[in-house]
């Protein structure tokens, strides 16, 4: 399984990316929205940092498909790693099935059925973003949805990539891994929680202690 960050902040980006584990970057309204900075411009920063696929949303109050296909377009003239995310609904499907016979790869969002994430594939996306953590937090097994979106496309050999979205922690990321995504997009600090383990930390210390005891700092 491959990792994506998913923020719009650079500064985690640049450490992510300074670790080797990340090969992409995915952002949505939100997180563009939480940095007030310009779409474009945190757009471009971003691509002069990560070289993979870098999800832009859409306007959240663009609904219609001929105004997301328009604002697609302009999302992939800003660089040639860029991906044009696009809500699950019928527009959105339209939209989809445009830009991806344009050569403009779709990250379709707000997945949270398998039957969305089919549709979203026969329209031609390049990616599907199942959220995991939003189900979980209405009691629905969020990973229950990657296991079934996993077996349906491997049923018809389907090449559209799984993304895990709404990751909240470790245990989320396993998970995904273990039911054969393609791609988790993970926050910073989730990407911090995987790197630390007591036992680690616990190791490191007491190598330095024995070592010091004989050599001296
Ligand atoms: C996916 O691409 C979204 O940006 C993201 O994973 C949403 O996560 P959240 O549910 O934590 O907002």
């Amino acid at each position: 399984m491959k990792f994506f960050i998913d923020t719009a902040n650079v500064e985690d980006i640049k450490k992510a990316n300074d670790m080797g584990v990340i090969c992409g970057v995915t952002t949505n309204p939100s997180l563009i929205a939480k940095e007030g900075r310009d779409f474009n411009e945190v757009i471009k920063e971003i691509t002069s940092i990560v070289d993979g696929p870098i999800s832009g949303e859409v306007k959240a109050t663009t609904e219609d498909a001929q105004g997301m296909i328009a604002e697609g377009r302009q999302i992939a003239a800003i660089h040639p790693n860029m991906v044009v995310k696009i809500p699950m609904t019928v527009e959105g499907l339209k939209a989809t099935k445009v830009l991806s016979s344009e050569g403009i790869k779709v990250n379709v969002t707000l997945i949270f059925s398998a039957n969305q994430a089919l549709l979203a594939a026969r329209a031609g996306a390049a990616y599907v973003s199942p959220f995991l953590g939003r189900l979980d937090d209405i009691s629905q097994p969020g990973i229950d949805l990657i296991r079934d979106i996993v077996d349906i496309f491997a049923n018809y050999d389907i090449s559209t990539e799984i993304i895990c979205a709404s990751v909240r922690n470790p245990i989320h990321i396993t998970d995904c891994a273990l039911a054969g995504a393609d791609i988790a997009t993970v926050p910073y600090k989730v990407i911090e929680q995987m790197v630390h383990h007591p036992l680690t930390d616990a190791g490191i210390e007491k190598f330095k202690k024995d070592y010091e005891a004989v050599f001296g700092k």
